[in-house]
């Protein structure tokens, strides 16, 4: 057979690529630039000389963005309260890309080097199923013979020796990280302990807080239906398109240390595993995003939203369900809400954090200085809130007798 693998250049996967090839398939690798930080040429170099037929890196920066990430933003997606769901986001892209590379080439078995123990397997085996029905999956790190001869990195880096797998020179991170545009994960080795504090050196796509200028910088963010239209800075910065904005958000989170995160999480496979994710660009969106519904969304609508449409998005995403029915019923609801949601946001950041400085839309009659004004009397009188107080306390004045009649407070 011939077997499409997710190749990411490092030592796990080159391992596999090589360990198919030695078991009789034939191997095109695959690997996604989904904006992390990477040497192509060597990636591509290291695949074919272990063997592959071909390697195919497609740049799906663009795509992620557009479809993914700002969506991610127009629903204010997070998962238990914390994690801005990069990994999450990022799979459905990769999977889809890598089942169009796999037909092109007559794959008939996809692959990755996921462990067996978390999210990641699922994503892409759901999002393979889902978009190549029927297709076969080979998940070595499931598979009883390869766990048994590669049981820690001693017996990959011995493999490696003996097969001739170029093994970087530099030593690896002593934690396992996942890096695209929207963020950089880091989990399992060292920071299994979930009260080791991760070193100053682990974080790459933000600086420490503590260092970042002592001086607050100012931006302006752009919204059309929820959207990030464009971005203006301090510095006279101007940009518009969707790629080079959000890299700009990126970067100023980056220099002022705004994005961090260090959790325990539940994976959907029901084990609980410690990460630490620095993702500024979406931190800064979303949190600009926010503050703007609040100032055109309906009060109703966003209550709504928030206690099913954001926390099913984002649960759908971090369970591997993007290509399912659900997520499209979803997300169209999340567009529908987004009609009003024009206008601009202007924001500071400061040494970790951001904070938004004002707001303002031209779209939504929603907010009104003069209802909002304690001053004017316009719309409806102060005695109709007597009414409403007194209409509303019936159910809690009987519930406050009961209490009385039986002796509580
Ligand atoms: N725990 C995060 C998630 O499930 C990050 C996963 C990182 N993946 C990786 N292959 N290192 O989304
Ligand atoms: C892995 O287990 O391959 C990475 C972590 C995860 O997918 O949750």
């Amino acid at each position: 057979g011939r077997v499409c693998l997710a190749y990411s250049g490092g030592l796990d996967t080159s391992t596999i690529l090589r360990w198919c090839i030695n078991e009789g398939y034939e191997v095109v690798a695959f690997c996604a630039n989904v904006g992390q930080e990477e040497d192509w040429e060597a990636v591509e170099k290291k695949a074919l000389a272990l063997g592959a037929e071909r390697m195919v890196i497609q740049d799906l920066q663009k795509e992620f963005v557009d479809e993914i990430v700002f969506r991610a933003i127009q629903c204010n997606a997070i998962f238990e309260d914390r994690y801005l769901l990069g990994t999450s986001l990022a799979r459905p892209i990769i999977a889809r890309a890598q089942v169009r590379v796999a037909k092109q080439y007559n794959c008939d078995i996809l692959s990755h080097g996921c462990t067996g123990k978390g999210n990641d397997q699922v994503r892409f085996e759901l999002a393979w199923k889902a978009l190549a029905p029927g297709v076969k999956v080979l998940a070595p790190w499931r598979i009883p013979e390869f766990i048994q001869k590669f049981q820690g990195r001693n017996d990959l880096l011995a493999y490696a020796k003996e097969q001739g797998i170029p093994v970087s020179s530099t030593p690896k991170a002593p934690w396992s990280m996942d890096e695209n545009l929207v963020h950089c994960s880091y989990e399992a080795g060292i920071l299994e302990k979930p009260d080791l504090t991760p070193p100053k050196e682990l974080w790459k796509m933000t600086v420490d807080p503590l260092d970042a200028p002592d001086k607050p910088y100012h931006f302006t963010i752009h919204f059309e239906k929820g959207i990030p239209t464009k971005i203006e800075t301090e510095d006279g910065k101007v940009v518009t398109e969707s790629l080079a904005l959000f890299k700009l958000l990126n970067k100023i989170g980056h220099d002022n240390g705004v994005g961090r995160v260090d959790l325990v999480e539940n994976r959907f496979i029901g084990l609980k595993s410690r990460g630490c994710y620095d993702t500024p660009g979406l931190t800064i969106a979303r949190l600009a995003h926010l503050d703007l519904e609040g100032l055109v969304l309906d009060g109703k609508v966003r209550e709504l939203r928030d206690q099913f449409v954001s926390l099913s998005w984002s649960r759908q995403l971090y369970n591997g369900m993007y290509f399912s029915p659900e997520r499209e019923f979803v997300e169209n609801s999340i567009i529908f809400s987004q009609e009003n949601v024009n206008g601009l946001v202007r924001m500071m950041v400061y040494k970790g954090a951001a904070y938004v400085v004002g707001r303002s839309s031209e779209t939504s009659n929603l907010y009104s200085e003069e209802d909002a004004s304690m001053d004017s009397l316009e719309t409806f009188s102060p005695q109709d809130a007597t009414g409403f107080i007194n209409i509303n306390a019936i159910r809690l004045q009987k519930f406050g007798e009961a209490k009385m009649a039986a002796g509580k407070p």
